[in-house]
């Protein structure tokens, strides 16, 4: 106790910290068509199937302002290409859109470049509920188990965050 660092404790409280905030706080960017962008010509129903969404996830469009922009639709506005009603619209060229329900969202481009294919739909699911004890209650067999699943992305951050914490200690203490 004679050698108390305060320097110490605000580090390893900080550490414990982000290891907790992290996984509350982290949601995927979802770029539409990664290193191709929002554009023209592209299938964008391939990019979406190729991801999964989960409500809190954000997507974001990369294009150039002068000549694209993004409107929210719904489905009828997602088939036939149009406006009317749209639900929000962004032009900012990196637009960044917080999928916040679990539910079928519709985006497309608003300048005739949607026949085109620029129009992308995403299906964003509810997050996998967190094992409660309800849950665990109403099992009628101890031996059940319910299967479980894993965010992806935050399991693999924690993972990251906790390497660059040991890291840290590490050299804090040689
Ligand atoms: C995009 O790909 C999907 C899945 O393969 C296909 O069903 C659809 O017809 C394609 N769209 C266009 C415009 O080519
Ligand atoms: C799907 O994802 C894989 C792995 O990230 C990537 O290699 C592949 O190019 C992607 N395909 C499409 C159509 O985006
Ligand atoms: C969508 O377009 C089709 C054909 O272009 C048309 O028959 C239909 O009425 C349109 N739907 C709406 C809701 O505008
Ligand atoms: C989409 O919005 C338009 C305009 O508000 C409306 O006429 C149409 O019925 C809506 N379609 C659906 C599927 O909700
Ligand atoms: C775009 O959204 C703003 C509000 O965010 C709205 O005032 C404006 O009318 C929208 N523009 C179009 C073309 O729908
Ligand atoms: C618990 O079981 C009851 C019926 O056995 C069911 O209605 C209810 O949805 C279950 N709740 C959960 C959280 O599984």
């Amino acid at each position: 106790m004679a050698n108390f660092n305060w320097a110490r404790l605000t580090f390893t409280l900080l550490g414990f910290f982000i290891l907790i905030s992290a996984p509350a706080t982290t949601a995927t960017d979802h770029i539409v068509g990664a290193n191709k962008g929002w554009n023209p010509g592209i299938n964008y129903t391939l990019w979406a199937n190729n991801h999964t969404f989960y409500v809190g996830d954000l997507i974001s469009f990369r294009y150039q302002k002068a000549m694209y922009n993004v409107f929210e639709v719904n489905e009828t506005g997602y088939l036939n290409c149009t406006t009317e009603g749209a639900l929000g619209n962004w032009t900012s060229g990196k637009d960044f859109v917080t999928l916040d329900k679990a539910k079928r969202y519709y985006f497309i481009c608003g300048n005739g470049q949607c026949f085109n294919g620029m129009k992308v739909s995403v299906l964003v699911h509810a997050l996998p509920p967190p094992p409660s004890s309800s849950t665990a209650a109403n099992q009628s067999s101890p031996r059940s188990t319910a299967p479980t699943v894993h965010h992806g992305g935050l399991v693999g951050l924690n993972a990251f965050l906790v390497a660059v914490v040991s890291i840290w200690y590490g050299s804090w203490w040689i």
